[in-house]
């Protein structure tokens, strides 16, 4: 091989080992995920977590997502990863502080042929390309856990964090007790609580990602307000919108697009979007994209033809209206959501509920709550359902909905309307669907294309 070429060659691969991270999603700085992992850590009580990235879908046609958790600690976006977090531990028989060290399988030079280029850890610079203090092979993992356990005289057997639902980490505590001579160990304690507590308030970065969820699922609503007409069928329909999303960036749906016409509009979670739009049907379109890992959640109830009936006009302004009575219940600090029983008086649920059963009746004379069949909204974030203990007490820097909703089988008509508010910091409501249409005569005009 002449001179020229092996250098060449030689270039290449450097290169390639080297690479930054090919990702197609907006990041958070490093420094942000370091800090959300310390203060993981802080939540411990002096024990050690593992988290595992999210395996590989079964399914072909399915786009690998990062386990949330996972994400949310270190924006890796690969599957095959473990973190491990060890918070201080002054007691410790040897005292420990804070470590954290990021586990990556070792390079399938066959599979890469299909992924591409993994970095693993013997990548140069993959610790600080990864924005993590350590990064070690996979197979070490149990290694260090076992010299973590025999450091701190076995007191934190008890103390381990892991996933519940994760297999990986189930194995490994099985294996790490068979390390020591032992058939048992207490089971991992469940890190996904504590990590739900750091992911409820967001911080500027992630509302950031929010605010681009929701302006290319605004797009979308709007594509869907001017593809709506008797003759298309509820798809087609989804599929404008999807187009949409990608358009702006989004990398797939935040969950499964619900266009449901006429009778399809009273079933709340209806997907099969099979229906063809006719003359005179009323459309709840359930519909958003995610952003970087981000969600946005957005519901607009639209007429087929362009003009909603008077009726269907009714039913649109209660709801339209006990969203709005949410909205001017609200108090930062005080005030929660999602209270299905509405049992708690500080619960927005009330103030929608109490408006859509005094206000308008069914075909029988009877009122209209019976009707509203769901909580008034949810946390959003990684997940359009972010968890959350509800009802929630919603404070600044929260992200949640508020979607009041109607169904009346007997009278095919089913409207729901739902926008994404965020807390702000001076306590007060702001609408991250601001920019779509709200009410009946907003949506008619939009969707004649004014
Ligand atoms: N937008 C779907 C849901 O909140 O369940
Ligand atoms: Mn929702």
């Amino acid at each position: 091989m002449c001179r020229l070429i092996r250098f060449g060659l030689i270039a290449l691969l450097l290169t390639a080992l080297t690479l930054p991270l090919a990702h197609s999603l907006d990041k958070q700085p490093a420094g942000v995920y370091h800090a959300r992992r310390v203060a993981l850590a802080a939540k411990l009580h002096g024990g050690v977590a593992i988290l595992f990235a999210a395996q590989e879908p079964v399914l072909d046609f399915m786009p690998y997502r990062q386990d949330e958790d996972f994400y949310y600690l270190t924006g890796w976006t690969d599957p095959g990863a473990a973190l491990l977090i060890a918070s201080d531990d002054a007691q410790a028989a040897s005292p420990r502080t804070y470590g954290e060290i990021l586990f990556l399988p070792t390079r399938n030079l066959r599979l890469e042929k299909y992924s591409g280029i993994k970095p693993d850890a013997a990548t140069p610079g993959a610790a600080k390309t990864a924005g993590v203090d350590a990064v070690q092979p996979m197979a070490q993992l149990p290694v260090v856990l076992n010299r973590l356990i025999g450091e701190a005289n076995r007191g934190l057997s008890g103390n381990l964090w892991a996933q519940p639902a994760a297999p990986e980490a189930k194995a490994l505590l099985q294996f790490n007790g068979a390390t020591f001579g032992s058939s048992s160990m207490p089971p991992a304690r469940d890190v996904t609580s504590m990590i739900a507590q750091l992911r409820v308030v967001k911080d500027a970065g992630e509302i950031e990602l929010l605010r681009k969820a929701s302006d290319a699922s605004i797009a979308g609503q709007r594509a869907m307000m001017k593809a709506v007409k008797p003759g298309v069928t509820e798809r087609t329909v989804a599929g404008k919108m999807t187009a949409a999303w990608f358009e702006a960036g989004c990398e797939r749906p935040s969950y499964a697009p619900i266009v449901g016409s006429g009778i399809n509009s009273t079933i709340l979670h209806y997907g099969e979007n099979s229906r063809t739009i006719e003359d005179g049907d009323i459309v709840v379109v359930d519909a958003a994209c995610e952003y970087s890992m981000y969600a946005a959640d957005i519901t607009r109830t639209v007429p087929a033809n362009g003009r909603f009936t008077e009726r269907q006009r009714e039913i649109y302004n209660i709801v339209l209206a006990s969203q709005q009575a949410a909205i001017d219940a609200f108090v930062s600090g005080k005030s929660k959501i999602n209270d299905r029983d509405r049992k708690d008086p500080d619960s927005l649920d009330n103030a929608a509920y109490n408006y859509i059963n005094t206000h308008g009746k069914d075909l029988h004379g009877q009122p209209l709550g019976q009707y509203w069949l769901h909580g008034l909204g949810h946390i959003v974030g990684i997940n359009v359902h972010d968890p959350a203990e509800y009802p929630a007490v919603l404070k600044p820097g929260m992200v949640f909905t508020i979607e009041p909703g109607v169904y009346i089988p007997e009278e095919k008509l089913g409207v729901r309307i739902e926008c994404t508010f965020l807390v702000g910091e001076d306590g007060k409501l702001i609408d991250l669907t601001a920019a779509l249409p709200h009410t009946a005569e907003e949506v008619e005009a939009a969707m004649q294309g004014k």
